[in-house]
């Protein structure tokens, strides 16, 4: 008895963990500037974070958002390839950060 009781203690412990660490993020590339609904997926259990990142090319910018994988790394950065298009990539955390 004692054994079984271990066991679902064990079992709702794993339960609990999986959908604490299931987070919402924002999915689409080339997307607009303010998200779709229709974009929302269930990311991945080793994802922990959302980001965004957008690339300027002259007068064009386009949109991109997903799940992420770094942990403890909220903020943004940028940065401009050789080609002249800039990056503003934002990391956040938390369900549907990444709007
Ligand atoms: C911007 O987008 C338009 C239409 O998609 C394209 O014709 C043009 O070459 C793009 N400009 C740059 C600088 O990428
Ligand atoms: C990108 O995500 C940040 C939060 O990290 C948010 O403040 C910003 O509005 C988002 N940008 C776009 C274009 O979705």
């Amino acid at each position: 008895m004692a054994k079984l009781r271990f066991l679902l203690f064990f079992t709702s412990f794993f339960v609990s963990l999986v959908s604490i660490s299931a987070i919402r993020c924002f999915e689409c590339e080339d997307c607009g500037k303010i998200p779709d609904e229709g974009t929302i997926v269930e990311c991945h259990q080793t994802a922990f974070n959302c980001y965004n990142y957008t690339m300027t090319d002259g007068n064009n910018k386009t949109y991109s958002r997903a799940c992420g994988m770094s942990f403890g790394s909220d903020g943004c950065f940028t940065y401009t390839t050789a080609t002249q298009v800039v990056h503003l990539h934002c990391n956040c955390e938390g369900d549907l950060c990444n709007g």
